[in-house]
């Protein structure tokens, strides 16, 4: 959520930084902006709108030795140039891009204003940025002692909030300064130059060596060196990581958009997901990052987990999933619930987190909330190196590669693998029988191959998405397994369509919402075989009896009265723990269609932005 490039070195801030804001253009798509230092003064270019407007502003001025860009998601302000990224301070000595939010603003802008600096924006990060240049202005000239720096951490120190920022002035053209506090910021260390980024994807064009900041951290940046110390002036001890993805992942390719690309991508990620991970009698699954052993697991009573959004399905599948296999009860919670909810736990609960991004702010929050309550935490993540990867006492990654597209796809399904197998894996520790197990990993390793056959299905699934594409209202419905599935159907709808779109139990239809049925609300209907089969069915036909269309996507070899769908789409008969995996694929693409019919931008709906780094 919104995205930072700074860079330092050789003649060519510009482009690096366009580059950069390109790669990270789905963190914020609202505005951007750069300044770059020039002997005359920062020189600053600013546009609202997708950072291709910026590029084409900036034309061939793309040089420079130093600069910071950003690209916006508003928190502070409407969408303006104005309110854009970078901002300089009033006297002209500072520009600051930010992401996060100093929630103490109103009263450091009076104070300010009392001291004569003056406000062009409506943003909390004017305000910061006014106070470096406050700080900048009283700070004594002191032999050893670096002003700008020490006027950076003097300020940070009175912010109540979270940022991640990066810092340039005037008088410094041979240097950068970035810190961190709840946003992430990572440091790129290339050769004779060196890039800070929010994402590492921005800086992997440049280098592959990279120090992760942790919060409080600030760290001082020259063309060839960098050192790093805390907010309260201690210094710190970097260490250097290698990025060690594959960059072209993170690309198009021949596809028109990247939830295209990702949801096709899935045969692959989900394969990724179990590479190595099953025992060599094929009876369970094995993982390497718990930090907990067989009989520490045995005494986990009760399972927390904790997420939002598409992740927050995850976790209702897993709750299914591991109460039926391994019979421990389980809760899900909205991170950004739990954080600030005086939740009774018991002392053998372990806290799993589920997190894409790894740096979703609230489920960092209530992970946080949860160790320092005591409880052993476990994160289940697919970025590498993320804050929730690094502050969990243990976990699983994801490895479905990197999820640029806005709506969550590959890695929901990858979460819902995850999750399945750590079903299987706890369930073994306890009653699941062995042949059970062999019977659950087969049925495990078949799943990319039956994605691969659902998604030959891609031309029917659009046939059908451009029958509904002009609804304005549509319900999910399932059961059990399947309600979960029906909620993260209704999301992907609404969130790149605009359609209104709600998921319910199929059987809760009749307690409210079937009011809502007429000819003009579709409902799709999420049926597998098992034993609700039959009375999802009968809530179709509820649906069906008062003139609503029904879609209805089942399992291969459900007996589908006839008459009663208006249009079917089959998945592979499968094992129960796979089926929520298979039925969300038509859901995937039947929103993906759907919103291309709208002519809506799926991969950078409106009002969103990837990776939620603001409460
Ligand atoms: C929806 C979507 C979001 C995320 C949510 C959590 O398609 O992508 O609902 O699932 O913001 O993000 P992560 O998993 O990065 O914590």
């Amino acid at each position: 959520m919104c995205g930072i490039v700074g860079y330092i070195g050789r003649d060519r801030a510009g482009s690096v930084m366009v580059d950069g804001l390109k790669r990270l253009e789905y963190r914020g798509y609202d505005s951007s902006g750069v300044a770059v230092w020039t002997e005359e003064g920062i020189k600053q270019t600013k546009r609202t709108g997708r950072v291709a407007e910026l590029e084409a502003a900036l034309g061939d001025d793309l040089g420079g030795t130093l600069g910071i860009s950003h690209t916006r998601w508003a928190t502070h302000g409407d969408v303006t140039e104005a309110n854009a990224h970078p901002h300089t301070s009033s006297d002209g000595k500072i520009a600051l891009v930010h992401n996060g939010v100093i929630e103490n603003y109103v009263g450091m802008k009076t104070f300010l204003t009392e001291k004569g600096y003056t406000f062009q924006s409506q943003t909390d990060t004017e305000a910061l940025c006014n106070l470096i240049a406050y700080h900048y202005a009283k700070e004594p000239e002191v032999a050893g002692k670096n002003r700008f720096l020490e006027s950076v951490r003097k300020s940070l120190r009175h912010v109540e909030g979270t940022y991640g920022i990066a810092a340039l002035c005037t008088d410094c053209p041979g240097e950068l300064i970035g810190a961190r506090k709840g946003s992430p910021l990572i440091l790129g260390l290339g050769e004779g130059e060196n890039i800070l980024a929010s994402d590492a994807n921005a800086l992997t064009h440049c280098t592959r060596n990279v120090v992760y900041l942790e919060d409080n951290e600030v760290v001082h940046l020259t063309d060839d060196d960098f050192s790093i110390t805390t907010v309260s002036s201690k210094s710190v001890e970097a260490v250097i990581h290698q990025v060690d993805w594959d960059t072209s992942e993170a690309e198009l390719g021949d596809y028109d958009h990247f939830m295209q690309k990702e949801i096709f991508e899935q045969p692959t990620s989900l394969e990724n997901g179990m590479r190595g991970r099953f025992s060599d009698d094929g009876s369970t699954a094995v993982f390497g990052g718990l930090n907990l052993n067989s009989q520490e697991l045995r005494q986990v009573d009760r399972i927390l987990f904790l997420a939002c959004g598409t992740a927050w399905h995850s976790c209702l599948v897993a709750e299914y999933l591991i109460e039926r296999f391994a019979r421990i009860p389980v809760e899900v919670e909205y991170a950004s619930e739990f954080r600030y909810r005086n939740a009774p736990l018991d002392k053998n609960t372990l806290v799993i987190a589920i997190s894409q991004s790894g740096e979703t702010i609230d489920t960092l929050g209530a992970l946080r909330e949860a160790k320092r309550k005591g409880y052993r935490t476990l994160a289940i993540n697919n970025s590498v190196g993320s804050t929730i990867a690094r502050e969990s006492d243990g976990g699983i990654y994801q490895h479905a590669g990197p999820e640029i597209g806005v709506a969550s796809t590959k890695a929901f399904t990858s979460q819902i693998m995850i999750c399945a197998m750590l079903a299987l894996y706890l369930g073994r520790l306890r009653d699941l029988s062995y042949g059970d197990g062999v019977a659950i990993v087969k049925a495990l390793k078949k799943v990319p191959a039956q994605v691969e056959e659902i998604l030959k299905q891609n031309e029917k699934i659009a046939t059908v998405a451009k029958k509904y594409a002009s609804y304005e209202d549509c319900l999910f419905l399932g059961r059990q397994l399947m309600f979960p599935i029906a909620l993260e159907g209704a999301l992907k709808l609404k969130e790149i369509s605009y359609i209104h779109a709600e998921g319910y139990p199929a059987a809760e239809m009749k307690h409210g919402p079937i009011a809502l049925i007429s000819e003009d609300c579709p409902s799709v209907f999420l049926a597998t075989s098992g034993e609700v089969f039959s009375k999802s069915l009968a809530n179709a036909q509820e649906v069906k009896a008062r003139k609503g269309k029904v879609i209805c996507i089942a399992s291969e070899g459900c007996d589908i009265p006839e008459g009663l769908a208006d249009d079917t789409i089959l998945v592979p008969e499968c094992h129960e723990i796979v089926q929520p995996i298979l039925m969300t694929i038509p859901i995937q693409l039947f929103s993906y269609h759907v919103a291309l019919e709208r002519g809506c931008d799926v991969d950078k709906p409106r009002n969103l932005a990837k990776s939620v780094t603001v409460e």
